[in-house]
């Protein structure tokens, strides 16, 4: 049966380039689970964008002294590439400053509006006087009231994890002059959280597959009792509220905005097919599954206030009031990922930034290193000793090994096809069946996100074919038996070609590779193509991906045909020197700011 798979990736604020840790986070997971849903034939729908709102943008246009559209636009431009490189396949990659989004996000705002789930209040608001503003969120930094780290942003503490009201911060102070600010009246409109308090708990309790630190995190926060938010701010550069009376210096909350970008995007998407309205199948299908890949600190907004938002928008786009969004399926957020056992930090350019990896090494050899040291259910390390030893251990020595003396000895000895083959032995029975076996266990692990345990499986069955090889040694079989030679050929040709399927969502390109080698014509891996796309006179860059045309649950042993055709193969993977580790550490310390 063919499934609707929602793939929902948070959204990257586009004010500087995106390093490993973001990748590991919230970006690689979302694409191996989407090549795998495609594999099987469901029909997955990967979608994300540039955030292109907030002060996260204005602070850093203001520094760079460009305007914001422009400041933003050069970073989602590096997003596009980086993304493209590393073959991370969204559907769409748009950004938040797009028409569409505009009205989408306005829609959702006026629907709130009208069901009563919105209201106007008067509240205290940071106010500089020295620079003549009000100072929302990030443009402030101080004491945080819960852990007292002392450079808590206006709306997260980075370290202890909790939504923040910069009133509420001890020692405030202007990002942009250090100047103390005042507290000084504005009106916003809230979202009234505590109205979906328990539709909320209700949910989350039922939702007992998620990862446990999500489940606790938002039970935690709704059981804290939760408050209304406001989700209009005093700034210029934003989406203007769409009420013709009030807000005329105001915009929406970027992260109000920003979430509804998941179903903006999938709108946005449909337009594109040419079916405007293929976007329904995903948002409106109850039993559609959509999962939203975002970092440990995004939790709060994907657990908590987007499903409160999506409760509240009965009648949207829609006359039959009975037709709800979907809620979230899963939240499979990740924990952080630190580099040679430091906190990654883009102000102390502690941090691999994706574009020089990318100019260095190629992209699997990272996809893997990223998913095999995930930060899943805890907290991990990237180092690059680490990353050499599993590059040349692993990739090279394991995996590599076992495709390059296969296909190599069937190329010099068998006339470069696929021989016919006799009599499997036990042995040959046996690396069949567990290869056989992995489909499912490696699938039903991809499935529930589980990318780790599922990647480390599929290994492990590399090491066990090549256990399997040594002892079968078809190189010594030929000079007494060719016929068993020739079955453990193919055996061991089978056996790659299962195991390129079982690998593919994780190594893509290598993978694609394979697949050729091995005498297939057809694509597995798809196309990322970026596009202009116009809308009333004004155009946006994105990315796109046209998969290859497939219906069909390939997610399957192989079914090798004798007397395929093989082509000359190449190592898949480059063994790397250990010096690379120690340069690289250098390079790390050389651009390293002081701490
Ligand atoms: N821009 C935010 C960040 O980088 C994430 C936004 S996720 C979204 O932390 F869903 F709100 F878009
Ligand atoms: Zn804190």
């Amino acid at each position: 049966m063919t499934e609707h798979i929602g793939i929902f990736v948070a959204w990257p604020y586009a004010n500087g380039p995106l390093h490993v840790g973001h990748i590991a986070g919230a970006y690689l997971p979302p694409d191996i689970y989407a090549r795998y849903h495609r594999m099987r034939g469901n029909k997955a729908l990967m979608v994300s964008g540039s955030d292109s709102h907030g002060t996260p943008i204005t602070v850093g246009a203001a520094q760079a002294g460009v305007p914001p559209r422009q400041f933003f636009e050069q970073w989602h431009e590096t997003f596009l590439d980086s993304f493209k490189q590393l073959g991370i396949s969204f559907d769409l990659f748009t950004h938040t400053d797009t028409r569409n989004h505009h009205q989408v996000a306005q829609d959702i705002f006026v629907a709130l509006l009208e069901n009563g789930y919105l209201y106007r209040e008067t509240q205290q608001q940071l106010y500089s006087q020295t620079e003549d503003r009000f100072l929302p969120d990030r443009d402030v930094e101080g004491t945080c009231p819960h852990c007292g780290y002392e450079e808590a942003r206006g709306d997260q503490c980075d370290n202890c994890g909790r939504l923040l009201d910069a009133l509420e911060l001890i020692d405030p102070r202007s990002k942009g002059d250090g100047s103390t600010p005042i507290a000084r009246e504005t009106e916003h409109y809230f979202l009234d959280l505590p109205a979906f308090s328990e539709r909320l708990e209700q949910w989350i309790e039922g939702q007992e597959y998620w990862r446990t630190n999500v489940r606790h995190w938002a039970l935690g926060m709704i059981r804290e009792g939760l408050q209304g938010r406001p989700i209009t701010r005093d700034l210029s550069w934003g989406i203007p509220v769409p009420l013709e009376d009030w807000g005329a210096d105001k915009v929406l909350y970027v992260w109000f905005e920003a979430v509804i970008g998941y179903l903006s995007a999938s709108v946005e998407w449909a337009k594109n097919q040419g079916e405007p309205d293929a976007w329904q199948a995903w948002w409106y299908d109850p039993s559609a599954r959509g999962s939203y890949f975002v970092g440990k600190d995004n939790i709060p907004f994907h657990a908590v206030i987007w499903p409160a938002m999506l409760l509240g928008t009965e009648h949207l786009y829609t006359d039959d009031g009975s037709q709800q969004l979907n809620l979230p399926y899963d939240v499979p957020a990740n924990e952080h990922l630190t580099l040679e056992n430091q906190p990654m930090s883009t102000s102390r350019n502690w941090a691999v930034w994706l574009p020089d990896y990318l100019e260095r090494y190629d992209p699997d050899p990272l996809r893997y290193y990223l998913t095999i040291a995930a930060p899943e259910g805890r907290d991990a390390d990237f180092s690059w000793s680490e990353f050499v030893r599993r590059n040349n251990d692993e990739l090279v020595a394991t995996w590599g090994n076992l495709v390059n003396r296969v296909l190599n000895f069937a190329h010099s000895r068998f006339g470069a096809q696929v021989p016919a083959r006799g009599e499997f032995s036990e042995t040959d029975k046996d690396i069949l069946n567990q290869v056989e076996a992995a489909f499912d266990t490696v699938g039903q692990l991809l499935d529930e996100a589980k990318f780790k345990a599922a990647l480390t499986e599929a290994l492990a069955l590399a090491h066990a074919a090549n256990r399997w090889l040594d002892d079968r040694a078809p190189w010594l079989l030929i000079k007494e038996d060719r016929e068993a030679a020739a079955t453990a050929v193919y055996v061991a040709l089978s056996v790659v070609d299962s195991l390129k399927t079982l690998l593919y969502p994780f190594l893509p390109f290598t993978c694609q590779e394979l697949n050729m080698y091995l005498g297939y014509d057809d694509d597995l891996k798809g196309e990322l193509t970026i596009e202009a796309f116009e809308e009333d006179g004004v155009t946006h860059e994105a990315l796109v991906y046209a998969p290859a045309e497939v219906s069909i649950d390939r997610w399957q042993p192989s079914q090798l045909p004798a007397g395929q055709a093989l082509r000359k193969p190449e190592p898949l993977f480059k063994k790397l020197d250990t010096s690379v580790a120690d340069e690289e550490l250098e390079r790390l310390e050389e651009q390293a700011a002081p701490a």
